[in-house]
């Protein structure tokens, strides 16, 4: 089996750091670490959809997500690098301030378009519009899905569980579980994909920030399998492949609740571990509430850090609102 071409960018293999959580030791995958610019998850996918991009001699990269897309801004960073320039198309309203990862977009000199709900639902219309209109000033723009899901951006996830099962050849005791938030899918899909490929012997769990874990079993399924066909393969995946952990963000993408911010900084104060409102901080917070305060059934768990730092500044003072004043000073 031969990888997709891919452009190296992604400072891999990512460190496994071990922190105990309530007595329990949970290993720490960091792909937070993955590079400044374009930390967590999505380059991985990138790395293989910049090559392609490239290879068709691309000149604008179009691409989709939240205001606060940790994909859009690492799709503006990639972009920039390469001398190519990224067209953001956000779902929401145009803020007053820019902030986070919203104000790195900029930074990283992309154009920012903000949409409807309505509008996001008819993206690829819109994308390819807008590529036809780029087309008649005589130059390529391509379209990445939302989290750089497709087939070929996967491939980012189906090498991270080849990269997982080699590093944990020297642990005695290996992980019953990997956790990973899910967004668009696609880390998860390229996980299953990567599991099957490589032998890894962990249950792979999904903790889903929007949508629901019936929409996630159709999502993951029909990209994983899709890409097995389009790269021969010769794996099929199933829902049971895979669980998804519903009911871990009821306040919304957007929003995070009290109580899970109180675990955060928790979290932060206590192991210097940064998680983020929309993605990391819920999958956490799930995995916690889930496995050691529920008390389902593990020997031994992986949390996959995916990044979404920059997620946090818009939130701060949110976070700072939670941490207790008695606290002990020196
Ligand atoms: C920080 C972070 N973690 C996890 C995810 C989920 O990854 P995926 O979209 O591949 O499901 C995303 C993006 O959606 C993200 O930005």
């Amino acid at each position: 089996m031969k990888n997709p071409d891919k452009i190296e960018l992604a400072n891999i293999p990512t460190p496994i750091q071990s922190i105990f959580f309530e007595g329990f030791e949970i290993l720490i995958k960091r792909d937070d670490y993955t590079g400044i610019e374009w930390t967590g998850n999505k380059i991985r996918k990138l790395e293989y959809l910049i090559f392609d991009a490239l290879e068709k001699k691309a000149d604008v990269l179009i691409t989709c997500g939240g205001i606060q897309s940790n994909h859009a801004r690492a799709t503006a960073a990639v972009a920039s690098r390469f001398g190519l320039k990224a067209i953001l198309y956000l779902r929401g309203k145009e803020p007053k301030h820019f902030d986070g990862n919203l104000a790195l977009d900029k930074l990283f000199g992309a154009d920012i378009r903000f949409v409807t709900q309505e509008e996001y639902d008819n993206i690829q219309e819109i994308a390819n519009k807008e590529i036809e209109s780029i087309k008649k000033k005589g130059l390529k723009a391509i379209f990445i899905p939302e989290g750089g899901s497709s087939p070929l951006g996967i491939w980012g996830y189906i090498e991270c569980a080849q990269e997982i099962s080699k590093q944990l050849k020297i642990f005695k005791n290996k992980p019953s579980h990997i956790i990973t938030a899910v967004g668009s899918g696609g880390t998860l899909a390229g996980l299953v994909l990567g599991k099957k490929l490589y032998g890894l012997k962990s249950s792979l769990i999904g903790v889903n920030v929007l949508k629901t874990s019936g929409d996630f079993e159709k999502i993951v399924c029909e990209l994983a399998n899709e890409c097995s066909r389009k790269y021969r393969l010769g794996v099929k995946v199933n829902s049971k492949d895979f669980t998804i952990l519903d009911g871990y963000s009821e306040e919304g993408y957007e929003n995070i609740s009290k109580e899970k911010l109180e675990l955060l900084t928790y979290v932060s104060q206590d192991y210097g571990l940064l998680l983020d409102p929309a993605y990391t901080g819920k999958a956490f917070f799930g995995m916690v509430d889930h496995f050691i305060y529920q008390g389902n059934e593990f020997n031994k768990l992986m949390f996959i850090h995916t990044g979404g730092v920059f997620g946090i500044f818009p939130k701060l003072k949110k976070y700072l609102d939670t941490l207790d004043n008695s606290s002990f000073k020196v």
